[in-house]
């Protein structure tokens, strides 16, 4: 793991994941420090772990309601039995077009008050609130199992989201 939270660069922080279960828990860390207004932005190539991030943050969340990949509906909203807030899972693969995302109403969505979680985040980058964090994950050479997460806060929301992972992660 490495930090460099300088106040001169955006915080930042690499994990190695050591199999989809270990991707699940780091993200389950991470859904469970959630709170209304987060932007969570998943890049990175076709399987490479993002959706199974996902899992892992509505699992920490609470979610209640059933985890399918979005990949076919676009947009999946999760619920809690403890509050009213919500999680939103978008993902942005098939949206082939920026007016394609108005119609879907991301904007609404961006613009409320519950997480978000995007796939593909770097295709709707337009749309995104400045405010953000990015997960950037990558396949590690020579290990099928294994894949690096890199986590950068965008914006104080971000960076205070992050630091409570990072604490969470390092006890
Ligand atoms: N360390 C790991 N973390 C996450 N997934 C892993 C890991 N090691 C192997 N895998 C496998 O890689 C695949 C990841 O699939 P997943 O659907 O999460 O990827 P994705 O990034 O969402 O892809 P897509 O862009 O197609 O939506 C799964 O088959 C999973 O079992
Ligand atoms: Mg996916």
């Amino acid at each position: 793991m490495c930090y460099n939270g300088s106040a001169m660069s955006e915080p930042s922080l690499t994990y190695l994941s050591r199999g989809v279960a270990h991707t699940e828990r780091l993200g389950a860390a991470l859904g469970a420090r959630l709170q209304r207004g987060d932007i969570l932005c998943l890049i990175g190539d076709l399987g490479a772990g993002k959706t199974a991030f996902a899992r892992g943050v509505a699992a920490g969340w609470r979610s209640t309601t059933a985890v399918t990949s979005p990949t076919f509906v676009l947009i999946h909203e999760h619920q809690r039995a403890e509050d009213a807030m919500r999680l939103h899972h978008i993902d942005a693969y098939r949206l082939a077009r920026l007016e394609d995302a108005a119609m879907l109403g991301l904007e609404d969505i961006f613009a409320g008050d519950n997480a978000v979680i995007v796939e593909w985040a770097d295709r709707i980058a337009p749309l995104l609130p400045s405010d953000r964090l990015w997960i950037e994950f990558a396949f590690a050479q020579d290990d099928e199992q294994a894949r690096l997460l890199t986590f950068s806060a965008h914006g104080e929301r971000s960076a205070n989201l992050l630091s409570a992972l990072r604490e969470a992660l390092s006890g």
